[in-house]
Parts: structure tokens; sequence; C-alpha cells
């Protein structure tokens, strides 16, 4: 199909570190599209990787999908930076690598504002590390 022209790029999802090499020795590889987010960090390895391709990591359930992210530890830096924890959630993802883009979902125009405000939400490495911290503790899905 690409060869054809019905199709520029093409990327994968739900694929592991060794789908995704089987899959370069066919065709160019352009992005992947696993779970990841702030509990969820099995494909830590895998973004590294790709990151070191220039290939997009284009997480899904960023701020947890059907089961919103919910944590203490969250909503204690959340307060301390006057911003919201799905707006924390999301300015960690995007400190997470160059290669990290998100597609948070929404329904709501307030939610979308605030989603897209979370790009300018600095984070210091503290903080970083305090929210990093949260991923450690949970288990794998
Ligand atoms: N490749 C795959 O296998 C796969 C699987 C699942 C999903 N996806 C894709 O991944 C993307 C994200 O998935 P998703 O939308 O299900 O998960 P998500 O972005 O993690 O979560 C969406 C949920 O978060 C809520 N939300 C969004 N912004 C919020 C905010 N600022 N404050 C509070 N709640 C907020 C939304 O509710 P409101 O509507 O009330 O804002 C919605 O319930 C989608 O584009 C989806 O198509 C891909």
């Amino acid at each position: 199909m690409q060869r054809k022209g019905l199709v520029r790029h093409i990327g994968l999802s739900n694929a592991t570190a060794a789908q995704v090499k089987a899959a370069q020795r066919i065709v160019k590889i352009v992005c992947v599209q696993n779970m990841y987010n702030l509990p969820h960090h099995a494909n830590d390895a895998l973004i590294d990787s790709l990151a070191q391709e220039g290939i997009a990591y284009v997480l899904f359930f960023p701020l947890g999908g059907f089961s919103p992210l919910q944590s203490d530890a969250l909503n204690g830096v959340a307060e301390r930076l006057d911003a919201t924890p799905m707006q924390v959630a999301l300015a960690w993802l995007l400190h997470r690598a160059p290669n990290v883009l998100l597609i948070p979902g929404t329904s709501s125009v307030a939610h979308l504002k605030q989603n897209i405000d979370s790009v300018n939400l600095p984070l210091s490495p503290d903080v970083i590390a305090e929210l990093d911290r949260i991923g450690a503790s949970t288990p794998a899905p």
C-alpha cells in the first residue's frame, strides 16, 4: 500500500520492542502508540530507544483512559504548582523525552484549554523525581 502511494507513513500500536524491530525489517516505522502514563512506565526502555532512532512515541491513555489517574502524590504536586492533577500528568509526559507526543482525549472545551496550557507548566528536577516515584510503586497492568 505504501509503494502504491495509498499510505504515506506507517506506525505501530500495542507493539513490543521485538515487534518494532521485526516491522523495521519490512518498512520504515515512524511512530509507535502504546499505553504509557504517570503510573505505567513499562515502555521506558522502548521510548528511549525510539528517541535515538527519531521515531515518535504517540502514547495512549495519557490521563489513564477509562481509569482516570488518581494519586495523592500527583494531587500534592498539582496543589503546590497551582495546576490541576491532569495538567501535571501531561507536563510530566512532555518532559519525559523529545519523541513523546500527546493526544489526550476530551469532550470538554475547558479540559482542552487546560490540557494545552500544560505545555507551559515548568517542572523542576525535584518535582519530576517525585512524580517518577508514582510509577516506581505501581505494579504493571
Ligand atoms: N492505539 C490504541 O490501542 C489506543 C487505545 C486507547 C486509546 N487510544 C487513543 O489514545 C487517545 C487518548 O485516549 P483516551 O482519550 O481514551 O484517554 P485519556 O486521554 O487518557 O483520557 C481521556 C479521559 O480524560 C478526561 N480528561 C481529559 N482532559 C481532562 C482534564 N483536563 N481534566 C480532567 N479530565 C480530563 C476525559 O474526560 P472529559 O471528556 O470529561 O474531558 C476522558 O474521560 C485517543 O486519541 C484514543 O483514540 C489508542
